[in-house]
């Protein structure tokens, strides 16, 4: 079944208005076929409305963070009311720096996926095992701990994307071989067939994200289970647009 290519921009921490301006003008001169490939740009909640100028119609713009809780006094949080009263169409749920760093349990990032999809919003669920674990042998089973968390809470698995990244390949340069991401991507579709439909299991993207370049980018792709990427510090850089034209590319 042919799944749309699906390649995430994570901006985390960073960005100026000049530096999103810079990189918009060099991001628009690229084109693609929406049908086939969506790019999702993830700035900071501040930068949103500078970045959804800097960039044409191409990109859709997600949120970093939702949070578990509605409006109200809750301070420093963004909720998903507005997130959809904003238009935001995307929003990360569970990257590892918010489990590692803020102390995201499992069940935070259900009661999050759950909030997202209730307000339209669709959800880049991030998963993926540290180097303990990996080398524990317990790849698989942290993977599928951390979807089981969240089946319940997904009403509708159009509108999710799981991203795979393996915490020990993030922002540290160690890029996971393709087998090595293969092999995942592949325990997390046969666990979703398992748990939840082979249907849900064959359609659904299932993207690697840790220490993708341009330079491996063109590899991984090549997998039959990697349908995309979440590119951290590459999409921060020119170089990320040919990582655009590589999944183009493999899937023109
Ligand atoms: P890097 O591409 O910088 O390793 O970051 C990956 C990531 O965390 C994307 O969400």
């Amino acid at each position: 079944m042919a799944r749309t290519a699906w390649v995430g921009g994570n901006w985390k921490c960073n960005g100026t208005t000049e530096s999103i301006k810079t990189l918009g003008e060099v991001f628009n001169g690229t084109s693609f076929d929406k049908k086939k490939l969506n790019v999702v740009i993830f700035p900071t909640a501040i930068h949103y409305s500078t970045a959804r100028q800097a960039l044409n119609e191409q990109y859709e713009l997600g949120s970093q963070n939702v949070s578990k809780t509605k409006n109200g006094a809750f301070t420093g949080e963004v909720s998903a009311e507005m997130l959809k009263n904003m238009n935001v169409p995307w929003t990360l749920v569970g990257h590892s720096e918010r489990r590692t760093l803020y102390h995201e349990t499992d069940a935070d990032t259900a009661v999050k996926t759950k909030i997202a999809l209730e307000h339209g919003i669709e959800v880049c669920l991030c998963i993926g095992e540290t180097l303990e674990e990996r080398e524990a042998e317990k790849t698989n089973e942290v993977c599928s701990r951390q979807i089981d968390a969240c089946v319940e809470a997904i009403s509708d698995w159009n509108k999710v994307v799981i991203a795979y990244e393996p915490v020990w390949a993030i922002g540290t340069g160690k890029v996971a071989s393709q087998q090595q991401a293969q092999d995942a991507h592949e325990a997390i579709r046969a666990h979703i067939a398992k748990k939840v439909s082979q249907e849900v299991a064959d359609k659904v993207r299932i993207v690697y994200g840790g220490s993708v370049s341009d330079a491996n980018c063109e590899g991984l792709i090549q997998m039959k289970d990697i349908d995309g990427f979440l590119v951290g510090g590459a999409s921060l850089k020119p170089a990320f647009v040919d990582i655009i034209k590589a999944v183009k590319a493999a899937r023109a």
